[in-house]
């Protein structure tokens, strides 16, 4: 049954993402940056046969289902540095990537109930605390002369 098929297909997932986890961040705990490689990691990007069922999969094997998300496609070390030498400040405690990301853009259309999803490959803009991203704020595009 497709139904059957689809939540074991979900569990794997979870299950697959627990490791992958465990894997990226080592084995002290860390809340705030757990949360953020559960809500915006996936790499290597998993597969789907488009971006609309890309982005129904991982919101609702993330839990994140009906909501915009962006979903960055790098090793956690590329992307944990831009708290680092990887990263430039701006304002406050933002910090732009010097490196472009291989993203994918999640959009819910709540009249429609899809999402629309776009692969980018584009700078972003995160929050760290301690070294580490807590929030990804946006995608930038590339200027040259930043
Ligand atoms: C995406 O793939 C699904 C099958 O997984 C198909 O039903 C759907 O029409 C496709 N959507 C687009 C926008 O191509
Ligand atoms: C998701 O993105 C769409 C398109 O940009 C926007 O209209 C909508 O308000 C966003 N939804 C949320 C919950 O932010
Ligand atoms: C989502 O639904 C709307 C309205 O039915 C449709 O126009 C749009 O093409 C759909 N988008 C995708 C990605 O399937």
């Amino acid at each position: 049954m497709a139904l059957k098929g689809s939540y074991s297909t979900l569990l794997l997932s979870l299950v697959l993402l627990g490791a992958w986890l465990a894997l990226a961040t080592g084995r002290l705990p860390n809340p705030a940056k757990d949360q953020f490689l559960r809500r915006h990691w996936d790499n290597p990007k998993t597969q789907a046969t488009n971006n609309t069922a890309y982005c129904r999969l991982l919101t609702r094997c993330r839990g994140i289902y009906r909501r915009n998300n962006t979903f960055i496609h790098a090793p956690t070390d590329a992307i944990n540095s831009v708290c680092t030498n990887g990263g430039r400040p701006i304002s406050g405690n933002r910090r732009r990537s010097i490196r472009l990301f291989r993203l994918t853009i999640c959009k819910f259309n709540p009249n429609a109930r899809n999402y629309t999803g776009k692969s980018l490959f584009r700078r972003i803009v995160i929050i760290c605390r301690n070294r580490f991203p807590v929030r990804l704020v946006r995608p930038i595009r590339f200027r040259p002369w930043l």
